[in-house]
């Protein structure tokens, strides 16, 4: 329908029907039996129902219209006015009913027409009118609702069918556990917000010319919660909270509100946001709000504001949320602090790890380096003397090759060298490790005295020291005494802790492919240190090379004469 079309109808048969009303069929409609009667009390409240079963899907809301015939046959469609309103499911509501809205009503949907007399009395034949309207204390439950039209028509006894609010849905349902109809009444055993709505009551009733009405009343009810005192309460955040926002990437910002119970809940909710030179203000209302499932608990609402691209403005930025009810007011407020990026982040531990291996390594490498020293010192203060009650005699002995040998005529050869490995074993050796470091050396020459068999007595001296040197040399390997590091090596591996090996390379040698199995292997297991020092110096007993030889040698506590 287009525009306000105002139609003066002179009775059906009028020959001047508007031809958009007879597309629509609303005049076929006119001319039928009406589908309902329904008697009405002035002053009351009242919803008529289109399709009275059925919900209308939304599509269709808008195809409902509804007309008015008023006495005088006059047809106008029935607009939107402050007490009449169509529903989204197309009830028509008339707020407050007045003797002129009697009349005919029809009703007209895609392919449904219903015509319904409606007619409105007064109140007089009633002997009391229940009342239209209930507000219920929660705590009022069990609680029972009748319908207050009953007693207009006598005491028969009627058969009263409840709907509710505009819908017209089932009273009693599988969910409403708390609702029972009992003897035209419906009993609340229980009460909840849900319980609040306009509650229609139907019965059939018959007038003087025997002409079958639905009697219609309806009762408005309420729930009573009280009102909360208290202002509302703002869950987010406390005051002052600082948000980590990244620069330039966008955010949100969440006020969380809650809200007491109202009756006429009509809260102001506020972001304020301070920059240093400008305020803005967003506002919002209860659209913002969720009601609680129990409803007595009030409401809760979220207020979120985003930033596209956090700026370098809005760190210096107060954000403000503001939360008001009838009862009062309450402000957070929020600034954003700067986070740093993740790949800032990122770079921020990774440097922390590199740094910490690189602190571990140097610690390592310290500790490698200066590990004799370190256990020199160890040794130095804290450790026992290992040489007390072990029943030895000696701190080493020493094997060197000798001067006169079987293979006498090399030794005009290589006179110097072969001096040299002597003078090393009888003279530097003692000298810092007798003199300087307290410890008993067994040189064969110098302390054993000749005559007994030289191989017992070399198994009886090895055994009688706590270590065996070696001053090794292409001499050495090659000579006859090489037979003392054979037998070392077998008396250690018997005696296991109490004797070990030492092995001075005193100059590079060739291992001839002669040199017995067991020691060539330990040649390679054993520790070796190498002599780098030049004989005719003054012996430097501090340095690295004596550091290493004490470092093998035993525990023994004596008076130093030097510190390391
Ligand atoms: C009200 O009472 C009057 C007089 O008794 C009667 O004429 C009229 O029909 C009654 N109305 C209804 C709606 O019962
Ligand atoms: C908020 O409440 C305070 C009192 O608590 C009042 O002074 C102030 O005016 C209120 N603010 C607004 C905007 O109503």
């Amino acid at each position: 329908m287009t525009g306000k079309i105002w139609l003066q109808l002179i009775g059906i048969f009028c020959s001047l029907k508007d031809s958009s009303l007879e597309e629509t069929g609303v005049l076929d409609c006119l001319d039928k039996e009406p589908d309902y009667r329904y008697l009405v009390y002035a002053g009351e409240f009242v919803y008529l129902q289109c399709s009275p079963s059925k919900l209308l899907i939304k599509a269709e809301k808008n195809t409902v219209e509804w007309f008015i015939q008023k006495p005088d046959r006059s047809l106008k469609e029935v607009k939107r006015r402050n007490d009449l309103i169509i529903h989204d499911n197309g009830a028509l509501q008339i707020s407050t009913l007045e003797r002129n809205h009697s009349g005919t009503y029809l009703c007209r949907m895609k392919n449904l027409c219903r015509k319904m007399i409606v007619r409105v009395e007064g109140k007089e034949n009633c002997s009391t009118y229940g009342p239209k309207s209930f507000f219920f204390r929660i705590t009022e439950a069990p609680t029972t609702l009748s319908c207050p039209s009953l007693s207009c028509q006598g005491d028969i006894k009627r058969n009263v069918t409840w709907y509710r609010n505009e819908t017209f849905a089932n009273v009693t349902s599988k969910n409403r556990f708390s609702v029972k109809i009992n003897n035209n009444d419906i009993q609340f055993s229980e009460l909840f917000t849900e319980d609040v709505g306009i509650y229609t009551c139907d019965y059939v009733f018959h007038d003087s010319s025997e002409e079958e009405w639905i009697m219609r009343a309806t009762i408005q009810v309420s729930v009573d919660i009280p009102d909360t005192e208290e202002p509302p309460k703002i869950l987010s955040s406390s005051n002052g909270t600082e948000i980590p926002a990244e620069l330039g990437k966008p955010t949100e910002l969440k006020c969380r509100i809650h809200f007491g119970y109202e009756r006429y809940f009509n809260p102001v909710i506020k972001w304020t946001v301070l920059h240093p030179e400008v305020k803005v203000e967003h506002s919002g209302g209860r659209n913002l709000c969720l009601n609680n499932t129990s409803g007595l608990t009030g409401y809760e609402c979220l207020f979120t504001i985003k930033l596209d691209k956090v700026t370098k403005n809005d760190l210096l930025t107060i954000f403000q949320c503001y939360a008001q009810n009838s009862v009062g007011n309450v402000t957070t407020t929020f600034k954003l602090s700067k986070k740093e990026s993740d790949v800032v982040f990122l770079i921020y531990i990774l440097s922390a790890s590199v740094a910490l291996l690189l602190v571990t390594l140097i610690c390592a490498g310290t500790v490698y380096v200066y590990w004799v020293e370190i256990v020199l010192l160890y040794r130095h203060y804290l450790s026992k003397d290992e040489t007390i009650g072990d029943n030895k005699d000696f701190d080493a002995f020493i094997s060197y090759a000798t001067q006169t040998s079987e293979y006498g005529e090399e030794i005009t050869d290589n006179f110097c060298n072969n001096y040299e490995d002597e003078r090393f074993a009888t003279q530097l050796l003692p000298s810092v490790l007798e003199d300087n470091y307290n410890y008993k050396l067994c040189i064969l020459e110098r302390d054993i005295l000749p005559g007994g068999a030289y191989v017992e007595d070399i198994a009886k001296i090895i055994k009688r020291s706590r270590r065996a040197i070696f001053i090794l040399s292409q001499r050495y390997i090659t000579g006859p005494r090489l037979f003392e590091l054979q037998a070392a090596i077998t008396c250690s591996l018997e005696e296991q802790d109490s004797l070990k090996l030492i092995l001075i390379k005193l100059k590079p040698f060739k291992e001839p492919e002669s040199l017995p199995h067991i020691v060539k292997k330990a040649l390679r297991a054993l520790p070796t240190v190498s002599w780098k020092g030049d004989l005719n110096s003054k012996p430097a007993h501090t340095s690295k090379f004596w550091k290493r030889i004490r470092y093998y040698m035993p525990v023994k506590k004596c008076k130093e004469n030097v510190r390391i």
